[in-house]
């Protein structure tokens, strides 16, 4: 109750029909322009009490929510039951029954048009006279934000794409001139032994080109599987999988590989491993990738000790891994790259086991960072999302 309303009341029995009169008509002025204002906005807002039963919803709310009905105010059944959206729904109970307050999630919504819509919905506790009397949902529409991003995300893909495109055509072309240049030497020779003695060249003769054709015709092959392997978008087959049990088994057969070089294996899990989202297949290639450069950059330094650590952590619902060694670390140049498609320092290297791992990360909903010193060692932090009652991520694409 405003100040104003608070006095008025308690002198109600002083003053005469006409003061009463004016007041009233004064709070229905402001009661109608906070109701304007409240039905104008853009952001959605419901207000609930304590048992979620609706206290207030406006347009937008309306509008960016599904509703299977509209909603009654002061109706005896929670607001959820309106809802035509499971996702939702379980976040709003999640809320509810877990009386977690202050939570943001992301949604995405199938309208009756057939379009999608992204919504960010959070909730905080709705106050009065430091009394918590219920709760106010926020929906605000993302649709615009979330496009964008993935159309930023399309454009970085594509231009991404072209690059590789330009230098794997450029790859192609080498082999590709030493294909026709060994044919067209076989064909002079067949041309030069015909028109002199109506014969072939001797076998050896020839099959010491076709052996340079074959070659270069297997360097042709590797160019175009490392390419799709680099370009083709990473499969997932998610199930719910304890992360560390995983790695525990990777890490047994690894072990041995690292202990011939020297190189000691630190492994320290997490106290309560939660089970996360991931496909064991994909999950093996992030370990087997990151251990492999870690061993090419521990095997050629002289250190008194190697190491090879793998460390897993829980925050924030997160699961996060931590794998590191001190070997040769990178430069700023190489750490800014790392992720690149064909970027590697190695002369055998393909430069595509961390533009995989990466990808397998994203996929995950993910994130990955790397923090590297030249002659120190290096670190990569993964990131994994911990499913939480309630929560469905997005799809990007
Ligand atoms: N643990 C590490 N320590 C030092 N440098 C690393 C480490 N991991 C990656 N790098 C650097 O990042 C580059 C790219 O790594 P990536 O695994 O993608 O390719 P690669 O190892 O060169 O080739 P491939 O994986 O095909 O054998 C490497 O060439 C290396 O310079
Ligand atoms: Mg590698």
């Amino acid at each position: 109750m405003t100040d104003f309303s608070k006095r008025a009341k308690d002198k109600l029995s002083k003053l005469s029909g006409t003061q009463i009169e004016g007041i009233i008509n004064e709070l229905s002025d402001k009661n109608e322009i906070l109701s304007s204002i409240f039905q104008s906005l853009n952001t959605g807002l419901i207000c609930v009490d304590r048992d979620w039963r609706l206290l207030c919803i406006n347009t937008a709310a309306e509008i960016l929510l599904p509703f299977t009905v509209k909603p009654e105010i002061n109706d005896t059944k929670s607001v959820w039951n309106y809802i035509n959206n499971d996702e939702i729904k379980e976040f709003l109970h999640t809320c509810h029954y877990e009386n977690k307050i202050n939570l943001s999630e992301q949604f995405s919504i199938l309208t009756s048009g057939g379009d999608v819509r992204f919504v960010e919905i959070s909730v905080s506790p709705l106050m009065k006279l430091n009394e918590n009397i219920g709760s106010i949902v926020r929906i605000y529409d993302i649709t615009q934000d979330k496009n964008r991003e993935i159309l930023m995300h399309r454009m970085e893909a594509l231009a991404g794409l072209t690059n590789i495109a330009a230098s794997v055509a450029h790859d192609i072309k080498n082999p590709l001139g030493a294909i026709s240049i060994h044919i067209q030497l076989i064909q002079k020779a067949i041309n030069k032994k015909r028109s002199s003695d109506g014969m072939l060249p001797a076998p050896k003769f020839l099959e010491n080109y076709l052996d340079i054709v074959n070659e270069e015709i297997d360097r042709l092959n590797k160019i175009v599987v490392d390419f799709l392997m680099a370009v083709r978008p990473v499969s997932a087959k998610f199930e719910l999988a304890n992360p560390d049990k995983l790695l525990s088994e990777y890490i047994d057969f690894f072990k041995p590989e690292f202990e011939n070089k020297k190189i000691h294996v630190d492994c320290q899990f997490a106290e309560n491993t939660p089970h996360i989202m991931l496909d064991p297949k994909l999950f093996k290639d992030i370990f087997v990738n990151l251990a492999q450069n870690s061993l090419q950059a521990l095997e050629n330094e002289v250190r008194p000790e190697k190491i090879f650590s793998v460390r897993s952590i829980v925050r924030d619902d997160k699961y996060i891994i931590c794998i590191s060694d001190n070997g040769c670390g990178m430069s700023d140049e190489t750490a800014s790259r790392v992720f690149e498609p064909y970027y590697t320092t190695k002369a055998n290297g393909t430069g595509l086991g961390m533009s995989m791992v990466y990808k397998i990360v994203k996929e995950f909903n993910g994130d990955i960072n790397v923090e590297s010193e030249q002659g120190k060692g290096t670190v990569f932090t993964i990131q994994f999302p911990v499913p939480q009652a309630g929560q469905k991520l997005i799809c990007g694409e």
